[in-house]
């Protein structure tokens, strides 16, 4: 009845065969946090590098003692490192061994739009193929890839599908940074299981997902030497923020968010991520004595909330061992690029119906997503301001656009001069009632992309948009 709006009821979820895990039951700190593995090309051709991905269901530990089947990229849960550098092309082939359509978006990228993964673009089930190709024509940053197929990627990105790609290039390398071993991805976000271990998804659950993830594991440890270790924070959760401090509420050095470093390293106790947003930190453990243990914790109340004994925690360091450390975080990390002087201001409206829960409706300036319907015609080369609202009461949202990294102006009518939002962002958060003024440039590629919420579950209720760059 809702198509001729464009918008398709979201998968309904699936009925739990068992009784939930109780997430009170899982002794934490017993699995080791692993690294995801770093995804080697099978063929290299001047500075282009080949990949071959398959999207596959394997079976993984995710909770101590239960086999959780996941879908995976090439295996992995989460999905591989795809380690690429600025002005080298990356060539990804993607097959499709599910039984449902996927579609591979590589988030905060600036690439051509029959490579960006829309949710349109889908690779068909059971053996369907698409060949990506990343120009990787920015400067370096902290990306990710993830299902984007229109009404599953909800699920899909539940079940598994999200894989870390590092862009990096002189301007980064050239740091000293920590690096090797001591540089460490760390995708974080929340699930729900039945007793037997498996996955249970309902479209719009915040209240039961309370198992808290790090790199596929459920409250894992992480073994570490007395010394800095750099992380690239990654929230890839469906729904859940994190608000992330460590557990003697010492300090840690953010040095970069979604679009790389930021000008200099910005000394804080707690680092906030709505989903999508990440987070680079250096922790610096010399100063704690081998044997000491502590928590990165996250603050209960962040959203959705849940039982602070479990969602209060995410993963246990444990400082094993001395090693020597010649890495170092410099005061002046980049120079931002020139922010040139706007010539168009719009503004979004971010709004849900906050009272019909997950199968009510989701919209951007009054709208449901239609994919056949352009909302924002763009000249291409044009810089705009966008003024993004939060008109809800009681729901967050935040606002991710395709295509562009973007600086966020202003906060709440407050100039944003530093700290952790001064530097290149392609998501943003946005409490209820705040507005943020975000200036982006349009150029590079024409075509049509999207803008949307990026919890995925508002997104499937109709909080996305085109626009197109012509
Ligand atoms: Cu990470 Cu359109 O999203
Ligand atoms: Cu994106
Ligand atoms: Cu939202």
């Amino acid at each position: 009845a809702l198509g001729g709006a464009g918008l398709l009821l979201p998968p309904s979820g699936q009925e739990a065969a068992a009784a939930d895990l109780d997430p009170a039951g899982i002794r934490k700190f017993t699995l080791r946090m692993p690294v995801p593995p770093v995804l080697r090309p099978y063929a290299v051709s001047g500075t282009t590098r080949y990949y071959a991905m398959p999207i596959k269901e394997v079976n993984k530990t995710v909770v101590p003692g239960r086999t959780t089947a996941v879908r995976t990229f090439n295996g992995s849960f989460p999905g591989p490192v795809i380690k690429a550098r600025s002005g080298e092309r990356v060539v990804v082939r993607q097959t499709n061994q599910l039984s449902v359509p996927t579609s591979v978006h590589l988030h905060g990228a600036h690439v051509p739009e029959d490579s960006d993964g829309g949710p349109m673009d889908l690779i068909a089930p059971n053996g369907g193929r698409k060949t990506y190709t990343y120009p990787n024509t920015q400067p370096h940053a902290n990306l990710w890839f993830h299902d984007h197929a229109h009404h599953a990627e909800s699920e899909n990105v539940f079940r598994g599908l999200t894989g870390t790609y590092l862009l990096t290039d002189d301007t980064e390398e050239r740091l000293g940074l920590p690096s090797g071993a001591y540089d460490v991805p760390v995708s974080l976000r929340d699930a729900r299981f039945d007793d037997s271990g498996a996955l249970v998804y309902e479209m719009g659950d915040f209240l039961h997902r309370n198992v808290i993830l790090a790199n596929g594991k459920a409250w894992p440890y992480f073994e570490v030497a007395a010394r800095k270790y750099r992380f690239r924070v990654y929230n890839t959760a469906n729904m859940r923020y994190f608000d992330l401090s460590l557990s003697d509420g010492s300090e840690f050095q953010l040095i970069g968010t979604d679009g790389g470093l930021l000008p200099a390293p910005y000394r804080t106790t707690s680092v906030a991520l709505s989903p999508g947003e990440r987070a680079d930190i250096v922790v610096d453990f010399s100063r704690y004595p081998v044997g000491t243990e502590l928590v990165l914790a996250n603050r209960p109340d962040a959203v959705p909330g849940g039982p602070a004994d479990l969602v209060s925690q995410v993963l246990q360091f444990r400082v094993t061992r001395t090693a020597a450390d010649s890495s170092v975080v410099p005061g002046v990390l980049r120079t931002l690029p020139e922010l040139p002087p706007a010539t168009v201001d719009r503004s979004v409206e971010l709004f849900m119906d906050e009272t019909s829960g997950p199968h009510g409706l989701a919209y951007i300036d009054g709208k449901v997503y239609d994919h056949d319907r352009i909302d924002t015609e763009i000249a291409y080369g044009t810089t705009e301001i966008w003024t993004v609202t939060n008109a809800n009461q009681i729901a967050p949202h935040n606002f991710h656009m395709h295509l562009v990294q973007f600086r966020v102006l202003e906060r709440n009518g407050q100039p944003v001069t530093s700290g952790p939002e001064y530097g290149l962002k392609d998501t943003v958060s946005l409490m209820p009632g705040e507005t943020v003024r975000l200036q982006a440039t349009f150029t590079g590629y024409r075509g049509t992309y999207v803008y949307h919420c990026h919890i995925f579950d508002h997104a499937a209720m109709g909080m996305m948009a085109n626009m197109r760059i012509v």
